[in-house]
């Protein structure tokens, strides 16, 4: 058998130690599969002192994760860290300087600055390898860059943030409010330390900020992501799209059109048959689309000890078995620089507003739209005991900037009892 491949873990939370555990318990699996003993031999994290639940004892402790990074005795370096800069950044610039293959979970890092350390892990002759990042214990990365490479991506969508799906879903299935559902996954430890990560969308952002530059052969470009979080999603409005045959999903979607790069991060009306407006709870879900494969879709967990530490062993795995695939797909010279697409794709919208119960309102705010360009497709009225009337309507295909010139027509309108919410219906 060959030599061992030596890890370097820094950080053990919950991923560190969910990966400890593997290479502990499954120590004869990952040698046969790959053909080498894959084995740790130091690690580091801010406390020493701490019961993890795994007997950390044959490994070398480092407090400083740039000393863990460099050292003789390791050959990947596996940061779990967290955090766009400070150690997680410092120390995987020290490894790939180092000439160590990285493994991250690290999105945030990635989003922010994966086009450099692309360049620098490829100047160094390494690996920068990241499934762990999108979607927890979903293998996108890998389909992406290697399953599907033969095909050109048309387009890659998701629901990536699973904090956000489980408050979605609660609202839905236990008729709460944001506020309750959102109190609901804070009371089970779901949220980030910084909730406006998830609820935000900024989590999923970075991920599909990540898919896209495989998918497209483009620098990462979170910059160029549309974000809209779920902070302003309300029960009315998942009651009346369920009504109409929708689930509300914080979706995002990437696809290369000829005005640029749209990458988007939004709520997002999909039909509640498709296996999108099904998923349920925490779970993740990637859809891709490319011209051979037409569309292949991927679902399973996206947080959490097993799910996130079973993606990291898959990029450990590779590297063991000798498996190296530059970091987006291509090499990072030959990745294009991404030129955003000013303004989505036209889609049909599902609009909400209260109107005064009074002669004449409905026909306003119809020829508003209509002076915007916009058809209708569908309208609903529903009974009433005040004088306000609750109405949806679902336009046609319209773009967005004909929607905003028409919301603001809408609100010169003396019939508008409260802004109308307006989210896109997105085709799947
Ligand atoms: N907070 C993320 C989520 C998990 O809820 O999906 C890590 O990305």
């Amino acid at each position: 058998m060959s030599e061992p491949l030596r890890l370097g873990i820094a950080g053990l939370g919950t991923v560190g130690t969910g990966v400890v555990k593997i290479v502990r318990q499954k120590a004869k699996l990952l040698a046969a599969r790959s053909g080498r003993p894959v084995v740790i031999t130091a690690v580091s994290a801010r406390t020493r002192d701490k019961d993890r639940g795994v007997n950390l004892g044959d490994y070398a402790w480092e407090d400083d994760p740039v000393k863990l990074a460099t050292r003789d005795d390791v050959d990947v370096f596996i940061e779990l860290m967290g955090g766009s800069d400070g150690p997680a950044k410092a120390a995987t610039e020290a490894a790939l300087a180092a000439g160590k293959d990285v493994v991250t979970a690290n999105k945030a890092m990635l989003a922010h600055h994966g086009q450099a350390l692309a360049e620098a892990a490829e100047e160094a002759g390494r690996v920068i390898r990241f499934e762990a990042a999108v979607a927890g214990g979903i293998p996108v990365i890998k389909a992406l860059t290697e399953g599907l490479s033969g095909n050109d991506i048309t387009r890659v969508m998701g629901v990536m943030n699973g904090t956000c799906n489980y408050i979605l879903t609660r609202m839905q299935n236990a008729d709460l409010s944001y506020e309750e559902a959102f109190a609901e996954a804070d009371g089970l430890g779901y949220l980030e330390a910084d909730p406006e990560l998830d609820v935000g969308g900024i989590d999923a952002g970075h991920k599909l900020s990540l898919l896209s530059s495989i998918a497209f052969g483009t620098q990462v470009n979170f910059d160029g992501v549309e974000l809209e979080g779920i902070g302003s999603v309300t029960i009315e409005d998942i009651h009346q799209a369920a009504d109409m045959g929708f689930k509300i999903k914080l979706l995002g979607v990437a696809q290369m059109t000829g005005r640029g790069l749209e990458q988007r991060m939004s709520p997002c009306l999909v039909p509640d048959d498709h296996p999108l407006g099904q998923l349920e709870g925490g779970t993740n879900m990637v859809v891709i689309e490319g011209d051979q494969v037409e569309q292949v879709v991927l679902r399973g967990p996206g947080a959490g000890e097993g799910p996130t530490a079973s993606a990291v062993m898959g990029d450990v795995m590779d590297i063991a078995r000798g498996i190296r695939v530059s970091t987006f797909g291509v090499p990072a010279p030959a990745l294009e620089a991404a030129r955003p697409a000013k303004g989505a794709l036209p889609a049909p919208y599902y609009l909400r507003m209260t109107l005064a119960d009074k002669p004449g309102a409905l026909a306003k705010v119809a020829t508003v739209l209509g002076e915007a360009g916009i058809s209708i497709d569908r309208m609903r009225q529903y009974g009433h005991e005040d004088t306000s009337a609750p109405v949806l309507i679902v336009t046609h295909r319209t773009s967005r900037a004909a929607l905003d010139e028409a919301l603001g027509a809408m609100a010169q309108l003396d019939v508008l009892e409260s802004q109308p919410v307006a989210l896109r219906i997105e085709r799947v």
